[in-house]
């Protein structure tokens, strides 16, 4: 049993080493992708909630959307909200590369 466990660990690190090819992609696949989906939002959630795709949202630069992850976000306009992301889940530079990643799909 306890060699299957590794096994397994060691399958998922490297996994998470081939997603990890774009920087912060990989986390947003884990974290963002359920609602996000590839930035067009089109997922259940997605729909549920009136997420708007990335693409073509000039406002979103990267101070808006790391505040997006630290404070969450709560649209004023009936759209649903987002929590905040948990800080245990990334740390700084993590959250840094996940910024960076939307910011490419708002392109
Ligand atoms: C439970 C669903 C859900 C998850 C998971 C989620 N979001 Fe969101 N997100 C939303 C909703 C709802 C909005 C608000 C609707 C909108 O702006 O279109 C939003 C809005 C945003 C915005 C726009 C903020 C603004 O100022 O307009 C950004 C950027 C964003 N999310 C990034 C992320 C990132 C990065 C992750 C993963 C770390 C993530 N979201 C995970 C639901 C989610």
């Amino acid at each position: 049993m306890k060699r299957l466990i590794i096994a397994l660990s060691v399958t998922f690190a490297t996994s998470s080493i081939a997603l990890a090819d774009t920087p912060g992609m990989a986390d947003f696949q884990r974290l963002c992708k359920t609602c996000h989906g590839d930035g067009s939002a089109d997922t259940v959630m997605g729909k549920k909630l009136k997420i708007r795709p990335y693409k073509g949202r000039a406002e979103l630069d990267k101070a808006r959307i790391l505040k997006a992850l630290t404070n969450g976000v709560a649209p004023a306009d009936g759209r649903g909200e987002m929590k905040k992301l948990d800080e245990k889940k990334l740390d700084a530079s993590q959250r840094d590369a996940v910024a960076d990643y939307v910011l490419s799909l708002t392109k």
